[in-house]
């Protein structure tokens, strides 16, 4: 297919604002489950890529907290973790400064005694190196950690400091079904007010799943056309190369649904689908996501399907099924797959299929989001197809490539140049963020650390969010839990995922498109 190219213009990009003006005020960020992979891979770097951009207070320190009695060397690992996963040169200048902030304390995470001496270390840092009273918490435990952090840090009285203000970030997963979404919730309100909670769904702080509610409410063009009248149907796909990576006993318990649809799959949903916020103040936001999820009604069974992974192919190595993994059940029932077809029945999406899937093990990686427009009548053409090059008039396609190769295409039908009959053939008009913004090694991570240590929660998940996506959810998680999955493993590591999943779209007449990713 033709693609043709778009790009930026320098001189429109060097007149954007950089948005010094956001620098949050000096404080303390603790990190709870600090020697666990997601501080050294994401937290750490994001962190100095917002040193470097100039955007951390001057007095700042982040204090590592986990069970293992760890010393200077967890300084040591979280230097080594910002230049192997944050694409940082090990002699950056501001490297040592930066890693010369990071301190250890070793807790139990259930003994209250240890809280107080927390609390003693921090106050101590905070005057050592003249930092503000504020605290930054992020919990990245594992979720059962989570209410017993909460409940000791509010016996502390470290929730509501006498002076400056203490906030929380929680990792997901946020419960695993409604019911414990539910009572996480009761327990973290109990202590801290729902301002001071920022529940992290990290999809939320990539940039083009941001540029979603830009390309959507700042240009005129689409607007008019996003609606039942005009869109056929949309997909979303969350296809992962990776297996479980060593987390088997986690991934056991959680499975594709509660991993990747409840949150991140259901957050893209609702920035396809929301109505325009009449700010982007976190309440607007939130109020509208809310209400697309709470438009959609209750999942059918028969419009889901799971599937779990056996060996296969992946970029040309050989790998392990699912139950050969390390640490999973050699009979495990849990889905590295789950896909489904759902309505959202309000006065703009109606009648709109939206086809949901999230796969570990696919054949490629791509987060994508594909619009597919309803087709003119095309009888005029179809007459003279026959013996053109492209026999198949193709609908209008939008796609929204999340990651990787970030970008928004549209496919349109053009004129075959030089056939004497009117020929059409699709091409593709081609945004590539990275060829007109260059490329970028932020995570995703480095947006939400700072809008949380900013008080700006428009990014995250609120209360309500979280609960609704959980009761979408909770009764295909029970009917999955109460009847064995029928064969598993149903599809080959390395493939589009299980042969169940086309038919869930052919009985509509659909297909999901695989041919995912850009092609120059
Ligand atoms: C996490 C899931 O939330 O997202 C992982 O727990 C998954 O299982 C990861 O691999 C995918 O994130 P990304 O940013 O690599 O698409």
């Amino acid at each position: 297919m033709a693609t043709m190219q778009m790009s930026v213009n320098p001189e429109d990009l060097s007149q954007v604002p950089r948005g010094s003006e956001r620098i949050p005020e000096s404080g303390i960020l603790v990190i709870f489950g600090a020697s666990g992979d997601l501080t050294k891979r994401k937290l750490l770097p994001a962190l100095f890529h917002l040193e470097q951009a100039g955007l951390l207070p001057e007095n700042f320190a982040i204090v590592g907290v986990a069970r293992r009695a760890l010393g200077d060397e967890f300084r040591a690992q979280m230097r080594a973790g910002i230049v192997e996963h944050g694409g940082v040169d090990a002699s950056d200048p501001k490297l040592d400064n930066f890693v010369s902030r990071i301190s250890y304390f070793p807790l139990s995470f259930d003994d209250p005694v240890g809280y107080a001496a927390l609390k003693t270390e921090l106050e101590r840092i905070a005057q050592e190196r003249n930092i503000g009273p504020n605290l930054l918490i992020y919990l990245a435990t594992a979720p059962e950690s989570f209410a017993p952090i909460i409940a000791n840090l509010g016996a502390q009285g470290m929730a509501h400091p006498e002076q400056g203000k203490a906030s929380v970030v929680i990792e997901k997963p946020f419960g695993h079904d409604l019911e414990s979404a539910r009572e996480l919730n009761r327990q973290v309100n109990e202590v801290f007010h729902e301002e001071q909670v920022f529940r992290i769904d990290h999809y939320l702080g990539k940039e083009t799943v941001q540029n979603l509610l830009v390309f959507r409410f700042a240009n005129g063009i689409f607007e008019p056309i996003w609606n039942r009248n005009y869109i056929d149907h949309v997909q979303i796909t969350v296809a992962e190369t990776l297996g479980v990576e060593g987390r088997g006993p986690f991934y056991e318990k959680a499975g594709a649904l509660r991993d990747m649809v409840q949150n991140h799959v259901m957050q893209l949903l609702s920035l396809v689908a929301m109505e325009p916020p009449s700010s982007f103040e976190a309440d607007s936001v939130r109020r509208e996501k809310l209400k697309v999820w709470r438009a959609i009604p209750p999942i059918p069974i028969l419009n889901t399907v799971r599937g779990q992974y056996g060996p296969g192919v992946v970029d040309g190595q050989h790998v392990a099924g699912y139950r050969d993994e390390e640490r999973v059940n050699p009979e495990s029932r849990t889905e590295t797959y789950a896909a489904m077809r759902v309505g959202v029945e309000n006065w703009r999406w109606a009648g709109v299929p939206f086809y949901l899937r999230a796969g570990k093990r696919m054949k490629k990686r791509a987060t994508e989001i594909n619009i597919q427009f309803k087709q003119p009548p095309l009888l005029i053409f179809n007459r003279m197809q026959s013996s053109g090059p492209c026999h198949d008039i193709q609908p209008n396609l939008l796609t929204i490539r999340i990651q990787p190769d970030e970008g928004i295409a549209l496919r349109f039908g053009a004129k075959v140049p030089t056939t004497p009959e009117m020929a059409v053939c699709p091409v593709n008009m081609d945004f590539d963020y990275a060829a007109a913004f260059g490329s970028s090694s932020a995570n995703g991570y480095e947006r939400l650390l700072l809008d949380a240590m900013l008080g700006d929660q428009t990014l995250f998940a609120h209360r309500d969010g979280v609960e609704t996506t959980w009761a979408l959810c909770t009764p295909i998680i029970e009917a999955w839990a109460a009847k064995q999955p029928e064969v598993f493993p149903n599809y080959f590591a390395g493939s589009w995922g299980p042969e169940c999943s086309d038919h869930l779209l052919e009985r509509e007449g659909h297909t999901w498109r695989n041919n995912l990713g850009r092609k120059a």
